[in-house]
């Protein structure tokens, strides 16, 4: 069976997130499925698969043909070793050592609700990520709390929509970013020494062309709090104003887990976010990440 990609919504997003059919991730993939998959990430920069009843370990597998595989815990808080959990295995969840909900107030649920904010992953490392892989294992139901969705903007489509003014003034700025400015918009904002030696802002290039498509996005992030030779008020308005107009409806596709969900996402080319859920509820999904090949100043422009 040949893996095939359809548009998730043809009319309102045609290029942005693909469904993928005819691929089970529990086997071995094909050199061939593999470039299937990296073109279908180019085109579209989501997509998803649904049905795949898959575990860590197959989906390391799956991850690492695409690169190198990013370690979860190099710039987080500790997590990992609560659960168990490979290194290479972000635990996107709710639980903690025992496998239960965290209390409201536990500082590894605070740190990782700054996911609701529009980012990119990794942006605040000196090498950002390249492909993020998502796998939903338990989704709670939608309710009066919120659905537990995640979204997706299309930095891709909110570049093309830019002013001719503002596209030249993106052109060459370079940005700082850091999770301890992310954070700190939350208001999260107790760090120890160590985790604060380990989250220096790092510089990322706003205006980034994908080097498999040729199209140019705007690297946003939370993460980024200020503009290289800008005075940091007027850095934060403007990535302000970007931020608004990069997450008009018309760019975003909101993902209503099902349980066995693989969506995997380039963060070159787009944003995204959590959406709120009952906080008594499990939401259990577990990613893996594969790092882009170098820092974003040093990639062609
Ligand atoms: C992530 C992330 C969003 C979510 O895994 O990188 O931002 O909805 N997750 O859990
Ligand atoms: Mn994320």
């Amino acid at each position: 069976m040949t893996i095939d990609f359809r548009p998730a919504e043809p009319d309102r997003l045609p290029d942005f997130v693909g469904i993928a059919d005819g691929i089970d991730l529990s086997r071995p993939v094909t050199q061939d499925e593999v470039a299937a998959i990296a073109a279908g990430m180019d085109r579209f920069a989501v997509l998803i698969f649904h049905d795949q009843a898959i575990d860590d370990e197959q989906q390391l597998a799956f991850s690492r043909h695409f690169g190198p595989l990013e370690h979860a815990i190099s710039h987080g808080i500790a997590r990992q070793h609560q659960r168990g959990l490979a290194p290479e295995i972000a635990d996107i969840s709710n639980l903690g050592r025992d496998n239960t909900v965290l209390a409201r107030d536990d500082r590894r649920r605070l740190f990782s609700l700054g996911n609701m904010l529009w980012h990119s992953d990794s942006s605040f490392k000196p090498t950002p990520a390249k492909y993020s892989l998502l796998h939903a294992r338990v989704i709670p139901q939608p309710g009066p709390l919120g659905n537990g969705n995640t979204e997706f903007a299309d930095m891709r489509a909110a570049y093309d929509a830019l002013d001719d003014e503002t596209t030249e003034q993106c052109r060459d700025l370079v940005c700082m970013h850091s999770q301890i400015y992310s954070r700190g918009l939350l208001g999260f904002a107790e760090w120890t020494e160590d985790e604060r030696a380990r989250n220096q802002p790092v510089p990322q290039r706003l205006v980034r062309r994908h080097p498999g498509s040729g199209r140019r996005s705007l690297f946003l992030s939370a993460h980024a709090g200020e503009i290289i030779g800008w005075p940091v008020p007027e850095a934060r308005a403007f990535l302000r104003d970007l931020n608004e107009h990069a997450t008009q409806r018309q760019f975003v596709y909101a993902q209503q887990w099902r349980g066995g969900d693989l969506v995997m996402w380039d963060n070159r080319a787009m944003m995204h976010r959590a959406r709120r859920y009952d906080p008594a509820a499990v939401r259990e999904l577990h990613r893996t990440t594969v790092a882009d090949s170098a820092p974003t100043l040093q990639q062609a422009a």
